[in-house]
């Protein structure tokens, strides 16, 4: 026998229910603004009376995969012990080393490296599985491909079961709802305070998905939102439009500086992301190392956090000392990149009880 969930939990899950069935989290977008502020409800709410929830084991029996192209220490871990907290089993697959490689061409003949087709493999996992979370980076192909994250596409069309997104191109959502909740534990009130996505510099032309769903995250509650970037680090035009629609929304305010100082004037947040070109003279290897070797003063200091009230300090993690941000912000006071990835189990947990609790 197991505890009935705690009121305040089963009531949290009955206002996010009308969204889950039988949706796929590939963008983060697909809850909604009223789906995306009861997810939230729902992490305080299995925050709150976490002992409870264990004892209750919600999702007892479920199944939650998780596969991983590309490497992870937050995403897979969190997603383990969200399981773990609600009961469920956490199965895990690396394609190329713990498993066979993937194919994902159509009408192939697959005498090559890969051994088993996407097709067999999505409905495979589909079958196992009552959720398939999947993270696949770009590789730094054509964008108009990319930004349809294809990998994940194609398990869409293929598990028979809902996808969850561990990050792939365009999105990572599950650090998005997990930034959501860091902010609305630092500002209740989020109408107002501003919100500075900042570009950094750092050797990898890293993806760009972060950054597209924090300004989502900050956007969904209203912030006045502020990105700054150099010039030719340019963002996917409709992940600006949609944050710019999602801020229109909610009260808030989007822009876009290449200024950084007028950028970080009078912040309450922070966030911090490198991200690589994917057009123009810095998409290349050559010309990311020559642009970021001109634009290390992008890299976040004490300074930026004290252009008005003290700023906290958000980056996703795992984040380079020194190239990225300094010593002293990450290990003072306002930074809140702990906070950041705890609230990655919460998120999930709730993202997880909404699509398999019912
Ligand atoms: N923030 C994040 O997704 O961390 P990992 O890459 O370690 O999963």
């Amino acid at each position: 026998m197991t505890d009935p969930l705690p009121p305040a939990v089963a009531e949290a899950l009955a206002s996010v229910l009308p969204w889950a069935s039988p949706g796929h989290f590939l963008t983060g977008l697909e809850p909604g603004l009223d789906g995306t502020l009861s997810l939230l409800d729902l992490a305080v709410a299995l925050r709150t009376h976490q002992d409870e929830v264990a004892r209750a084991r919600p999702l007892a029996g479920r199944v939650f995969a998780g596969m991983f192209f590309d490497p992870s220490l937050r995403t897979r871990a969190s997603m383990a012990v969200a399981c773990a907290k609600l009961g469920a089993s956490f199965v895990e697959l690396q394609p190329g080393t713990g498993m066979w490689t993937l194919e994902f061409k159509d009408e192939v003949v697959m005498d090559g490296m890969a051994a088993e087709h996407v097709r067999e493999a999505a409905g495979v996992l589909g079958r196992y599985a009552d959720v398939v979370g999947l993270r696949a980076f770009p590789t730094r192909g054509q964008w108009k491909r990319e930004r349809t994250q294809p990998v994940h596409t194609a398990f869409a069309d293929h598990a028979g079961a809902p996808i969850v997104n561990l990050e792939g191109p365009f999105a990572h959502p599950c650090q998005g709802l997990a930034d959501a909740l860091t902010l609305r534990d630092l500002f209740p009130e989020p109408n107002g305070r501003k919100f500075v996505l900042s570009w950094a510099p750092h050797p990898k032309q890293l993806p760009m998905a972060v950054p597209h769903s924090a300004l989502w995250a900050a956007a969904s509650l209203g912030m006045d939102v502020t990105l700054a970037h150099p010039e030719d680090f340019e963002l996917d035009s409709d992940a600006l439009a949609t944050a710019d629609s999602l801020a229109r929304e909610t009260g808030g305010t989007f822009s876009v500086t290449h200024n950084r100082d007028a950028a970080f004037d009078g912040a309450d947040v922070v966030y911090a992301k490198a991200w690589g070109a994917v057009s123009g003279p810095a998409s290349t290897s050559r010309g990311h190392a020559d642009a970021v070797a001109h634009l290390a003063d992008w890299s976040i200091t004490q300074k930026d956090l004290h252009r008005g009230a003290p700023a906290r300090f958000m980056h996703c993690l795992p984040v380079r000392r020194g190239v990225v941000v300094g010593d002293d912000v990450l290990d003072g006071p306002l930074s809140s990149v702990l906070d950041q990835a705890d609230n990655r189990i919460w998120a999930q947990a709730a993202l997880l009880l909404a699509m398999m609790g019912k």
